[in-house]
């Protein structure tokens, strides 16, 4: 017997996937960046893997002119450059023969109706059945006008899904208040809020390391474990987003969602099986738990200029579109708590920020040292304790850090490494996070997308940390470009007697 798998080596590790209904996928914020950069590329890798429905149609809509053909010509050109795959004509005539486009005013109701007879008309001409996944990649505020009216011209036919980008909401309150309004027409199972992180191939591998081994669950635990850092670095500034990031800041840009998320799969208990209920209760237990001791325990940091892989870069106040005076946050280091049995008393150091040495996001798991090493302290001076390092990105991979005799007559020890790598164990390249989440919305499967519990208690340790910071006032920039952050952010972790991880 053969699979599409034999047949098609780019099916490798998809080949249990099957192709959702025929449908139409609507993208709301068509003429963004992320509709080209991410978006598109992502459909045209399903399309090259034979993922999308059978029948199936794209319509991008935004507020901007632009012909059907204008739209394909556009993003004809994005997948040539931000694809992961080569371009292939056939591919790619297959997938924009099924591309529109749609001008379209969000507060605009005769808009909507438009929308509405494309898709109609749409549904006869391709067989889509009435089935409409919507991609809200708009700001939050342009989110709740659409929804009602989607609602409103609701047809009887078919299923609905919504996609929802990040950021959902600015604070605890704004994010409840867009919930309800979500929830005022459209069931829990019919909402997908992307956190892209989740769709990443090495996030998803810490719960195989987790939970399909039988050697890390037992020492899982505070007794085993002295602490946790998780890293998210990135060398990037804020790549002409100021408008967006003067407002986000780099607490709801990445802490207040992709590195939450990281903190939740690390200590999250084994779920009984991995549907979206079970893994989401199990996150949200621990979000629930989590908290930070203090405003000493949190540190806020801003770029000045300095030299990133060997380039002068401008600092935060000078980039376009940024206050001179500036009070937005670059970096965010911080201890956490997660008040449980499994994990009282010990430390989460968490940091992350926007031009810092290199791009980097790890996950390191330190455990105690061993309780009585039966050799003189001489030889053992190289050895470090045992750390468990998860390499999200990039040189995607898991590393083991053992103690080891180094080679010779006497008994000196030194720390060695165990690597795991994605590139040296498997065939296939790492699918884009954005591929894996636009199949599963498609499919239905919302495990690997943010439940509205969730969002909320991620905004509820966020209003708490924002709520330290109007009482101090920090002097910004206090980090240079092209390094790891703030001294005090060293100091964070010092304090308790730790460093962060040796670069
Ligand atoms: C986005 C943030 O969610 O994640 C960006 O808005 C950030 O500021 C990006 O650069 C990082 O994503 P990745 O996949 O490159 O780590």
């Amino acid at each position: 017997m053969t699979t599409d798998a034999d047949h098609n080596p780019l099916a490798e590790g998809l080949h249990l996937r099957r192709r959702p209904d025929s449908c139409i996928l609507v993208i709301f914020g068509a003429s963004g960046d992320l509709t080209a950069k991410k978006l598109m590329p992502a459909l045209y890798s399903l399309a090259v893997r034979r993922l999308l429905p059978e029948r199936f149609a794209i319509v991008g809509a935004a507020r901007s002119e632009e012909t059907d053909e204008g739209f394909r010509e556009r993003m004809k050109l994005a997948v040539q450059e931000h694809s992961r795959d080569p371009f292939d004509q056939e591919v790619w005539d297959g997938l924009s023969a099924g591309m529109h486009y749609s001008t379209l005013d969000f507060a605009d109701a005769e808009g909507e109706d438009e929308l509405r007879d494309t898709l109609t008309r749409l549904d006869e001409e391709r067989g889509t059945g009435g089935n409409r996944v919507y991609y809200f990649a708009v700001p939050p505020s342009a989110i709740g006008t659409l929804v009602d009216e989607i609602a409103a011209r609701r047809g009887a036919k078919g299923w609905i899904r919504l996609i929802i980008e990040k950021p959902f909401g600015h604070d605890l309150q704004s994010a409840r208040d867009l919930n309800a309004r979500l929830q005022a027409h459209f069931a829990e199972n019919e909402v997908f809020r992307i956190d892209h992180y989740l769709g990443k191939e090495t996030v998803q591998n810490m719960l195989a390391l987790r939970f399909a081994n039988g050697i890390f669950e037992p020492i899982w635990n505070r007794q085993f474990i002295d602490h946790v850092q998780i890293t998210v670095a990135e060398s990037i500034g804020i790549e002409g987003r100021a408008g967006y990031y003067e407002q986000a800041g780099a607490i709801r840009d990445i802490f207040q969602n992709h590195l939450l998320q990281l903190v939740a799969i690390t200590a999250m208990e084994p779920p009984i099986d991995f549907t979206a209920d079970s893994v989401r209760n199990e996150k949200v237990k621990v979000l629930k738990a989590m908290h930070t001791p203090g405003p000493k325990h949190v540190v806020r940091g801003q770029y000045g200029p300095g030299f990133v892989e060997g380039e002068l870069v401008q600092g935060y106040r000078e980039e376009e579109g940024v206050a001179p005076g500036s009070m937005t946050d670059t970096f965010v280091a911080a201890k956490l708590f997660v008040d449980n049995w499994r994990w009282a008393d010990t430390p989460f150091y968490v940091r992350m920020g926007k031009r810092l040495a290199r791009r980097e996001t790890t996950i390191a798991v330190q455990f105690k040292r061993a309780p009585h090493p039966p050799f003189e302290d001489a030889a053992a001076e190289g050895l470090r304790p045992n750390v468990l390092l998860i390499h999200v990105q990039p040189n995607e991979g898991v590393s083991l850090a053992i103690g080891a005799k180094v080679p010779g007559q006497g008994m000196t020890i030194r720390t060695v490494h165990m690597d795991f790598l994605y590139g040296g164990a498997f065939r296939e390249g790492l699918p884009e996070a954005y591929e894996r989440l636009v199949l599963d919305a498609m499919l239905g499967d919302a495990t690997l997308f943010t439940r509205s519990d969730e969002t909320e208690e991620q905004w509820a340790l966020v209003d708490a940390i924002v709520s330290f910071w109007q009482r101090d006032r920090p002097s910004f920039p206090n980090y240079s470009s092209g390094t790891w952050g703030p001294a005090a952010s060293d100091e964070l972790v010092h304090r308790d007697g730790r460093s962060w991880r040796r670069h």
